[in-house]
């Protein structure tokens, strides 16, 4: 197992120039990287963080992997992809535990050597393996502003947590902590280390309500909110606001409707 941090959160959309004036604008992250993949019919807009990246996919084509998945579920996450040492070999080992594979072996993508695994192995998670080229440049989010600068973990709504708990810390070697429950929020969950990053599984209690168990209900178990590091939560929020944003200032954080940010739903704050 060589998989070391999530190296980016990939995220459908139909217009990549749109989606930008979010996160380059509104956020202040820099392009880092601008391109068109015409073997898989993608343009790839990547905006870096201190400790991951925000990669924008956009259709070129109709028959594509990324254009099918609009049609079917609108914009949005789409994918979590891990950094690994060896994808090769992670790939192999993978297919070895019975995982069902998209690719099993490594082919080109939009940063380095790539491998997905399908999201009916992973409760509807679209999962990719990816290995940088050695000389990849390392990039930080922005050094000031409002906007966030690091990624502070990815959220997935699951049915039931501690199966996927002992899947994913055995499959990929996160790390588990101990589990909570937040009354107040209506859910109960647990964080799952990654080096720098972590991914948080939750689920509703019974009897709850608000978007997770609306999102469950709707389109089922997978990537939910992305929580995002800001460096003064307030001054975020006020920012924000200023934009004509609704947002929902809660817990030293901001809790931001997907319609301001083409279908994803995100958390920031402090860390
Ligand atoms: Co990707």
């Amino acid at each position: 197992m060589a998989l070391t941090r999530i190296h980016h959160i990939g995220i459908a959309v139909h217009d990549a120039d749109k989606t930008a004036e979010v996160w380059r604008d509104t956020f202040g992250l820099e392009t880092a990287l601008d391109t068109e993949l015409d073997s898989q019919g993608v343009r790839g807009v990547i905006f870096p963080l201190d400790n991951c990246e925000i990669e924008l996919l956009q259709p070129t084509r109709e028959d594509t992997g990324i254009s099918k998945y609009l049609e079917t579920n609108g914009e949005g996450f789409h994918h979590i992809c891990f950094e690994s040492t060896d994808v090769a070999g992670d790939l192999i080992t993978a297919k070895e535990s019975g995982i069902q594979m998209i690719d099993e072996e490594p082919r080109v993508g939009l940063t380095g050597m790539i491998g997905f695994l399908h999201p009916r192995a992973n409760h509807g998670v679209l999962i990719e393996y990816a290995q940088p080229p050695d000389d990849a440049p390392q990039h930080t989010g922005p050094e000031s502003g409002p906007g966030p600068h690091a990624l502070h973990h990815m959220t997935v709504a699951v049915n039931e947590v501690a199966p996927v708990t002992e899947s994913w810390t055995e499959r990929y070697g996160l790390v588990g902590r101990e589990p909570f429950s937040a009354e107040a929020l209506g859910l109960e969950g647990q964080f799952l280390d990654i080096g720098p990053t972590a991914i948080e599984l939750v689920r509703p209690m019974p009897g709850s309500g608000g978007p997770l168990p609306r999102k469950l209900d709707q389109s089922g178990e997978g990537m939910f909110m992305l929580a995002l590091t800001v460096r003064d939560a307030a001054e975020s929020v006020e920012h924000l606001r200023g934009e004509g944003w609704t947002v929902t200032d809660a817990n030293a954080g901001a809790f931001i409707s997907p319609k301001h940010t083409y279908g994803a739903r995100l958390r920031l704050s402090e860390a």
